[in-house]
C-alpha cells in the first residue's frame, strides 16, 4: 500500500518554521505586509482569501484585505494596484480569481509590479522561472516539489509526467521539475494514447480538472501520483483528479484529496512573502 504524503502535516511544519523567520526579521524591525484584493462574492474566493488572512494572521505577516464590489471598474481596480504598488509598506500584492467577466485577467496580472507579484503570475515572474533566475514562482506548484522533497522523493533524473497545461499548475510544474533535473512531459486533453504516456511516470502530477479520472490503468506499479484537483461529488464529499482508493494500492506514494496539495499552496504564499528578505 501507497506512503500517504500528508500535506497537512508538511505545509504545519512550512508555516512554523516562517513563524520563527517572521519573528527574527521583526526583532531587526522588518515587516512584511500582503495586499489581498477581492473584487466580488464568489463564495470559492471568500473561503481561499479567509484562510490566506488566516495563515498571515498566524505566521505574523499583516495583511490588508481590499473587498471590492462586483461592479468595479477595470480602471478602478487598475487604480488600487498602482496604488499599493507604490506602497513602501506593502511588499506582495494578490489578486484573487477569478475575477468579473468585465475585467481582463491578464491585464490586471500585468499591472502588479514584479516585486510584489507573490502570487507569481506575471509573465516577467514565469520568464523568470523559465530562464532560470531567481523571481516569485507559482505557489500550487512550488508547494508540490516541497512536498516531494520533505518525503525524502527525488527527481533527478525521473520520468516526471504533467497532465494539464494550465498557466498557475501544469506549465510551472513542468518547469519546476526541469529545474530539479527531472525528464518532463507535459501530457493534456489532446494528448493521443494519454494512458501510455502517464503509465511511463516515476513521478505523475495530475492537474485536468476532472473527478476521478484518473485510475489504476494510468498508473505505473510503484510511481508516486500527486493529486491536484479537488471537487465535491454528489454526496458532498471532496474528490481529487485521481481515484484515490483505485490507485492507492498501485503506487508507492500518493496525495490524499483533501489534506494534499490543497494546504501547501497558501504554505507557499506564506514563503514567497517571507522569501523576499531572505
Ligand atoms: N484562485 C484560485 N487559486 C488562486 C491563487 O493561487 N491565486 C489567486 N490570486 N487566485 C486564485
Amino acid at each position: 500500500m501507497a506512503n500517504i504524503i500528508d500535506g497537512k502535516k508538511i505545509s504545519a511544519q512550512i508555516k512554523e518554521e516562517l513563524k520563527e523567520k517572521v519573528a527574527a526579521m521583526g526583532e531587526k524591525g522588518i515587516k512584511t505586509t500582503l495586499a489581498v484584493i477581492q473584487v466580488g462574492k464568489d463564495p470559492a474566493s471568500s473561503v481561499y482569501v479567509g484562510n490566506k488572512k488566516k495563515a498571515c494572521a498566524y505566521i505574523g505577516i499583516r495583511s490588508l484585505a481590499y473587498e471590492l464590489e462586483e461592479e468595479t471598474t477595470q480602471e478602478e481596480l487598475l487604480a488600487l494596484v498602482e496604488e499599493l504598488n507604490g506602497r513602501e509598506d506593502v511588499n506582495g500584492i494578490l489578486v484573487q480569481l477569478p475575477l468579473p467577466s468585465h475585467i481582463d485577467e491578464n491585464t490586471v496580472i500585468e499591472a502588479i509590479r514584479p516585486e510584489k507579484d507573490v502570487d507569481g503570475f506575471h509573465p516577467e515572474s514565469v520568464g523568470r522561472l523559465c530562464i532560470g533566475q531567481p523571481g516569485f514562482v507559482s505557489c500550487t506548484p512550488a508547494g508540490i516539489i516541497q512536498l516531494l522533497k520533505r518525503s525524502g522523493i527525488e527527481i533527478a533524473g525521473k520520468e516526471c509526467v504533467v497532465v494539464g497545461r494550465s498557466n498557475i499548475v501544469g506549465k510551472p510544474m513542468a518547469l519546476l521539475l526541469l529545474r530539479e533535473n527531472g525528464t518532463v512531459t507535459i501530457a493534456h486533453s489532446k494528448t493521443r494514447n494519454l494512458k501510455e504516456v502517464t503509465k511511463r511516470a516515476d513521478i505523475l502530477i495530475v492537474a485536468v480538472g476532472k473527478p476521478k479520472m484518473i485510475t489504476k490503468e494510468y498508473v505505473k506499479e510503484g510511481a508516486v501520483v500527486i493529486d491536484v484537483g479537488i471537487h465535491r461529488n454528489a454526496e458532498n464529499k471532496l474528490c481529487g483528479d485521481v481515484d484515490y482508493d483505485d490507485v492507492a494500492p498501485v503506487c508507492s506514494a500518493i496525495t490524499p484529496v483533501p489534506g494534499g496539495v490543497g494546504p501547501m499552496t497558501i504554505a507557499m504564499l506564506m514563503n514567497n512573502c517571507v522569501e523576499m528578505y531572505l
